[in-house]
This record gives C-alpha cells, sequence and structure tokens, in this order.
C-alpha cells in the first residue's frame, strides 16, 4: 500500500495506490465528502460490469446513495452532446451540491467526468477511480478536465482537482495489452523526462508480466514525479510543459489517424523517438545511446517507434496553419535520459528539422 499527497493548497490531495481498493473506496470518500449523501457514478459500458457493483456496493456501505450512469465506451463520448445529457440525468437523479461525482473508468470517463462535476452545480466534489495504466499515471493527477469539440481534443475544459484518487493496481488484469501498452508509453515517459534510475529499472524489466510484479513502485514514481511537476506547475504556463514530452508529434501521428488507427500512447512512443532524434540533429541531445534504448523499450511493449503520417498533419501540430498565433513554439527535448528541457524555437526552423528527419 502506498500513499502520496499532493500540495496544492485548499485543493490538496491524497493518492492511495492499494491492491484491492476498490473494495473498500466508500470508506476513503466518506473520509474526504463527509456532507455527501448522493454519489454519481459515472463510467463507461465495458467497465461497469467489471466493476460497477463493487464500487455501488462498498459506497452504500458507508452510508452513501448511489446513482450510476454508464456511457458509450471511446473517445467519442467525450463530447458535448454526452456531457449534456449527463447534467440532465445527474440533475434527474437529484444531486446537490454537497453531493460528489466520482470517475470509475480510463481517461475518456474520468475528463468526462471531471467536466461534469465542474461544471455541475458550478461545481460539486470529485473523485477519480482510475482503472487503466494511462488514467493511473497520468490523466486522473493534476486536475485537467475536458471535452473534446468539432475542432480537436480537449478544446473546452478547466482544472478541477479530485478530492481523493482511489487506484487498484488489480483492475489493470482485465486490461487486453493493447491498453496495457498505450499506459507504458506514458511510464516510459516519465523515465525520458526526469529519472533516468526509474528508466533503467523499466530496461530491466521489459514485460507486462514483470511491471505487474513491481506495479506499486511503478504506478507509485510515475504519481510522484508528476505530483512534483504538477505542484510547482498547477495550470500548465511552466513546468508542466515537460510531461508534453512526445506529445508534439504524438498529435499529428493521433490526428492522421483520426484518433482511431493509433491509440494516444501508440503517438506519444513515436512522438518521443522523433523528438530524440530532433535533439541530436540539433546537437542538444548527448550523443549516446538514447535513442537505441528508448526505441528497444518501447519494442518491448509492442509499441512503434515511428509512425508515416501526412505533411500536413505535422504542420497542422507545428501550429504554423494557425495565422497570428506567435511565431515560436517551446519543444520538449532530452539533453539525455532522464533529463528534458524546453526549447523554444521558430515554427518554421522545427518544420525544417522535421523535415529533414521526415525524409530520411
Ligand atoms: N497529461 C499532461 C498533464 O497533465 O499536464
Amino acid at each position: 500500500m502506498k500513499t502520496l499527497h499532493i500540495d496544492l493548497g485548499s485543493r490538496s490531495y491524497d493518492i492511495h495506490i492499494v491492491p484491492g481498493l476498490l473494495d473498500r473506496v466508500g470508506e476513503e470518500i466518506r473520509k474526504v465528502c463527509p456532507k455527501a449523501k448522493r454519489i454519481a457514478i459515472i463510467t463507461d459500458t465495458n467497465v461497469e460490469p467489471l466493476y460497477g457493483a463493487r464500487v455501488e456496493n462498498s459506497l452504500e456501505h458507508a452510508g452513501f446513495d448511489t446513482g450510476l450512469f454508464a456511457g458509450p465506451a471511446g473517445e467519442g463520448a467525450k463530447c458535448a452532446t454526452h456531457l449534456a445529457a449527463l447534467w440532465e440525468a445527474m440533475m434527474h437523479y437529484g444531486l446537490t451540491r454537497t453531493d460528489a461525482v466520482v470517475a470509475l473508468g480510463g481517461g475518456v470517463v474520468g475528463d468526462l467526468a471531471g467536466f461534469a462535476a465542474a461544471t455541475i452545480l458550478r461545481g460539486v466534489d470529485f473523485i477519480q477511480i482510475p482503472t487503466t495504466l494511462l488514467a493511473q499515471v497520468d490523466s486522473s493527477v493534476g486536475g485537467k478536465v475536458a471535452i473534446d469539440l468539432a475542432a480537436g481534443k480537449n478544446l473546452a475544459g478547466c482544472f478541477w482537482q479530485p478530492k481523493v484518487v482511489l487506484m487498484d493496481p488489480e483492475t489493470l488484469n482485465t486490461l487486453d495489452d493493447k491498453t496495457f501498452s498505450d499506459g507504458m508509453a506514458e511510464v516510459i515517459k516519465y523515465g525520458c523526462i526526469a529519472d533516468r534510475e526509474f528508466f533503467a529499472f523499466l530496461c530491466a524489466h521489459p514485460s507486462r508480466g514483470e511491471i505487474m510484479e513491481n506495479i506499486e513502485h511503478v504506478l507509485y514514481t510515475c504519481c510522484d514525479i508528476k505530483r512534483s511537476v504538477v505542484e510547482e506547475d498547477e495550470r500548465d504556463t511552466g513546468r508542466r510543459m515537460l510531461l508534453n514530452f512526445g506529445h508534439t508529434l504524438g498529435h499529428a501521428y493521433e490526428r492522421s489517424g483520426n484518433y482511431e488507427t493509433w491509440t494516444h500512447g501508440q503517438a506519444v512512443a513515436a512522438g518521443m523517438c522523433a523528438a530524440v532524434q530532433l535533439g541530436l540533429d540539433l546537437g542538444v541531445t548527448e550523443r549516446g545511446e538514447e535513442l537505441r534504448v528508448l526505441t528497444g523499450l518501447l519494442e518491448a511493449f509492442g509499441l512503434p517507434t515511428h509512425i508515416d503520417c501526412g505533411w500536413e498533419d505535422i504542420v497542422k501540430a507545428v501550429g504554423l496553419d494557425k495565422k497570428g498565433e506567435g511565431e515560436d513554439i517551446t519543444m520538449i527535448l532530452l539533453r539525455e535520459i532522464g533529463l528534458a528541457f524546453p526549447k523554444k524555437m521558430s515554427k518554421d526552423g522545427v518544420l525544417q528539422n522535421l523535415k529533414a528527419l521526415y525524409r530520411r
């Protein structure tokens, strides 16, 4: 059992990482929401049959009334139409300002439920129960919540910190390999940007089985790195940008496949390799074994190290298609494995370098 405290003043909260915690979420939520009577559990139709009843039982045992709202699984659920339906359903259920919303599921559920919690009745308490690796190491921590618009992903959202994050690593056992690997891309990212020793640990445990044998250590280490970044830069105006390592090109790859061909983690994996190559070409990344070691580790988890996409998707990701948005972009590059830094570059300069990389 491991606990981390995120220190954000009045918005501080704990992350509990405990095998079997799903059966005790009621008592943990009672500690942080002492006045709540009703809990709206927002989940999806994949997660509900697996864990819905256990979470409801635990909450009811702790004296809460529960309403369970299971929407469709997948990124498509993170839209204004579903959000509006949720608002109406929660009002129909009788949620009041002293009640709370629980997100039970992966990143899509967490983002949608968090934005619903932030906006219903001008904001109610919110609890994250992440059930995927990606949600446990990234999206459930730090308070970013959003829905997608036709114009792009996560474009309507806000910061709404949870009251507590309850992680049961046993929920990872029901993930298929592709979804597990999706989360591993973000796990590997933490090693790249902030912890060379952790990266070496991952290289020494290059399989799902070995990661699961050490899962509490893995979750704790990733969340601890995210903790230090979020505590310093909650609103994403400085250091938090380091978490975007691999994401600029990753967004281009995701968009090129219409958000269906490539998972977020697959796109980030290839984006990290492109960012290391860019750093090498610019002479700012240590000319060592960085790229070879990174690609080897990603491949061990079945993640792509290169994705072909249309040049126009790269231009869009760099933002050169948007007039009047400034000439510069901050790229996250590595000095070496374990040490990321932001590099402000002209968008034209980035594109010229990427063109060379792209033609290889
Ligand atoms: N997923 C990046 C962040 O939370 O800032």
